[in-house]
């Protein structure tokens, strides 16, 4: 038996038109993940954070909105707002790595100040109706912080430890210190997920047998090169060339449904260069569509790629070089 596949929250990517129509092409995701919501001073959602979350922009799907913040007030506002709105979790983002977060000590930037993340955790688990999960990276700088961080998360009934075992200095280069991951099955209590590099439903299978304490996997980057990757991992069908068309020709339709041109454009270039992997040899149509300037050359780069190439035998990420 697989084990539960999470969709990763990814900004800017998967939005609420992406996991709808993921979701009615693929199998496999027991939960998406909603990209961040970051409380500001004045307690108001964006239109762009609404739009994630809204109930009816994701009917059907099991979804997890996810907070950014290091005021404890802010998060209990945005989890009391969401709990109004029918949800029973709420994640909380120690792990972001960007520096204009870190900087403002939210995200990755938490883990500098663990008496700070304690009382915030103290402060949000006694106030919040609301069940709340950590997804977390191992330090800051280091490996060697993270005994002090699980000593922490163990003080408190978090539904899910979401665990990117990478410090925020690795932002994602590097591979992921699973000795450390190891450590969290041996000394965490609250049930682990375990995210990070699985972009094949072999590397899935291995995480599975080599972490039994595992109660779940979360896949990012490897969902985004081949939509089909947990389908595939729970024993459904791999990608084909008509599902993957018939995906990006509904993800197309559906963003011109919710957005301007432009936006349009910009979103379908970088599913473009997602999913060139999934193609032998199709550098010239994918640079095309990668750097098309309007929707016209974009759809005619992709024609090419549908009807000219090969879908390839094991498509699966590759960071780019
Ligand atoms: C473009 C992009 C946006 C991301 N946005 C978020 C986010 O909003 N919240 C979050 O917790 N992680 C975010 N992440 C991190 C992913 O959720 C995930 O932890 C990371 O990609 C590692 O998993 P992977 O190796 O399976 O890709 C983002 C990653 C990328 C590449």
């Amino acid at each position: 038996m697989s084990l539960p596949v999470f969709f990763a929250p990814m900004e800017g990517v998967t939005d609420a038109v992406y996991r709808r129509v993921h979701h009615s092409h693929f199998t496999g995701i027991a939960q998406y993940y909603i990209p961040f919501i970051s409380p500001t001073q004045n307690l108001v959602l964006t239109s762009r954070e609404r739009a994630n979350v809204e109930p009816q922009h994701n009917q059907g799907l099991r979804v997890v909105p996810q907070v950014l913040t290091k005021n404890a007030d802010h998060f209990i506002w945005a989890a009391q707002l969401l709990y109004d709105m029918g949800y029973e979790e709420v994640n909380l983002n120690t792990g972001c790595p960007s520096g204009t977060v870190t900087a403002k000590g939210k995200g990755a930037g938490m883990l500098l100040d663990v008496p700070g993340l304690e009382c915030f955790l103290e402060s949000i688990f006694s106030r919040t109706p609301v069940r709340i999960s950590v997804k977390t990276r191992i330090g800051y700088a280091s490996e060697e912080e993270f005994s002090r961080l699980i000593d922490v998360f163990n003080h408190f009934p978090l539904s899910s430890l979401i665990i990117h075992p990478r410090t925020r200095q690795e932002f994602y280069t590097g591979t992921p210190h699973i000795s450390a991951y190891a450590e969290a099955c041996a000394h965490a209590k609250a049930p682990l997920v375990y995210n990070g590099n699985l972009f094949t439903a072999d590397a899935c299978r291995e995480a599975e047998t080599s972490f039994p304490k595992t109660t779940a996997l979360m896949l990012g980057r490897g969902m985004l090169a081949n939509p089909a990757l947990a389908q595939t991992y729970a024993g459904g069908a791999p990608l084909s060339k008509e599902t993957l068309r018939a995906f990006h020709d509904d993800l197309m339709q559906s963003y011109h449904e919710a957005y301007p041109k432009n936006v349009v454009l910009g979103r379908m270039r970088e599913v473009a260069k997602n999913i060139a992997c999934c193609f032998e040899n199709a550098d010239k149509p994918l640079k095309a569509a990668r750097k098309a300037s309007s929707l016209a050359h974009y759809e005619d780069a992709i024609s090419r790629l549908f009807e000219d190439y090969t879908l390839s035998a094991n498509p699966c990420f590759r960071a780019a070089d």
